[in-house]
């Protein structure tokens, strides 16, 4: 399913709650201040509390590919919907037939070794993966090299079971360089890794779901609906909370084990001073929903 009939399907079930009569819905009203503003990507608010931002990368003929200009989008839309004090997590996506084909090879032929250093090449693909929110990719047809890269700066990678993944760049004489060589590796292991990163061989969705690559695998047509219900799960929770589990998580990765057992200890100690802690706890107690004000 695209992601444009997701939103229709996703914001039909809300403007129907609202009695909003079928011939003025279109799936885009109910984000008008920035849907309009992105050359690369469309944006929207999706989910039927309206608390999941949905980035889909739009460069069809280009197969998604990574250009500077798709990338500083999604960094801006990234920034965007963390301001947001109403979306609670973010899908990123592109097409059936392509998440992202990688860095634009057009754009970087003929950019040099000084011009990287000066200009900072995929110095803007940082602040996507350091999106305080967590990013959700829903991943159909190509992920390759970049494209890779993108999915493994967000927090959850869904799946569509024709959905293939790589790091072609050796082909190209030169190497991954947005994590390709370092998330990869932390995530599937040495041998998959360089396998993958020497060879250029695609992997399919079940390959890279039994490495770990991939959190789960579902028909095409029904990865955005899963990654936006998934989305949905996580915004229903405090964002505080939230944040704090996420950092957690992400710690086990930059630090010792026993320096990561103390940080996510601080952090569980740090949650008895939020309101959410006491109203999760009373909630459940009390046997009903919380109502979390993310603080
Ligand atoms: N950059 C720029 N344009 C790209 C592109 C890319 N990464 N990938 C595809 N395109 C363009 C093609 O040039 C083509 O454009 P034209 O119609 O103007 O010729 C269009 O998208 C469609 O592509 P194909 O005709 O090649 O489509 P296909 O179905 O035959 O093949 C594909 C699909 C296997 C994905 C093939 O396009 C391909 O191999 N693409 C390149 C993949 C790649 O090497 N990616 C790594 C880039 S380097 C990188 O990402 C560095 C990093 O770590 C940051």
């Amino acid at each position: 399913m695209s992601a444009s009939r997701v939103s229709q399907i996703l914001f039909s079930r809300v403007s129907h709650a609202i009695r909003k009569p079928q011939h003025l819905i279109t799936p885009v009203k109910y984000y008008s201040s920035q849907v309009n503003n992105y050359e690369c990507i469309k944006t929207e608010i999706v989910g039927e509390k309206k608390n999941v931002g949905l980035i889909t990368l739009n460069r069809p003929k280009a197969l998604n590919a990574l250009c500077e200009q798709l990338i500083n989008d999604i960094s801006h839309a990234v920034d965007h919907f963390n301001k947001d004090k109403s979306i609670g997590a973010i899908v990123i996506t592109g097409s059936e037939k392509a998440f992202a084909a990688g860095a634009d090879i057009k754009e970087m032929e003929n950019k040099t070794y000084v011009s990287n250093l000066k200009h900072d090449f995929i110095g803007e693909w940082d602040k996507i993966g350091k999106s305080k929110k967590p990013l959700i990719a829903a991943v159909n047809g190509y992920a390759l090299g970049g494209g890779n890269e993108l999915a493994m700066l967000c927090d959850i990678i869904y799946a569509g079971d024709k959905a293939r993944f790589s790091q072609p760049e050796i082909a190209l004489g030169t190497i991954p360089g947005a994590g390709g060589t370092q998330r990869l590796t932390r995530v599937i292991g040495k041998s998959k890794a360089m396998e993958m990163v020497l060879s250029g061989n695609m992997i399919t969705a079940e390959e890279a779901e039994k490495t770990g690559l991939v959190s789960k695998v579902f028909p095409s047509d029904k990865v955005i609906e899963e990654a936006v219900k998934l989305g949905e799960k996580i915004a229903s929770h405090s964002q505080v909370v939230v944040l704090l589990a996420k950092q957690a998580v992400n710690s086990a990765y930059e630090t010792t084990l026993q320096q990561g057992l103390q940080f996510e200890n601080r952090l569980f100690h740090s949650t008895f001073s939020l309101t959410d802690r006491k109203e999760g706890m009373t909630a459940f107690l009390e046997k009903r929903p919380p109502k979390f004000t993310n603080e």
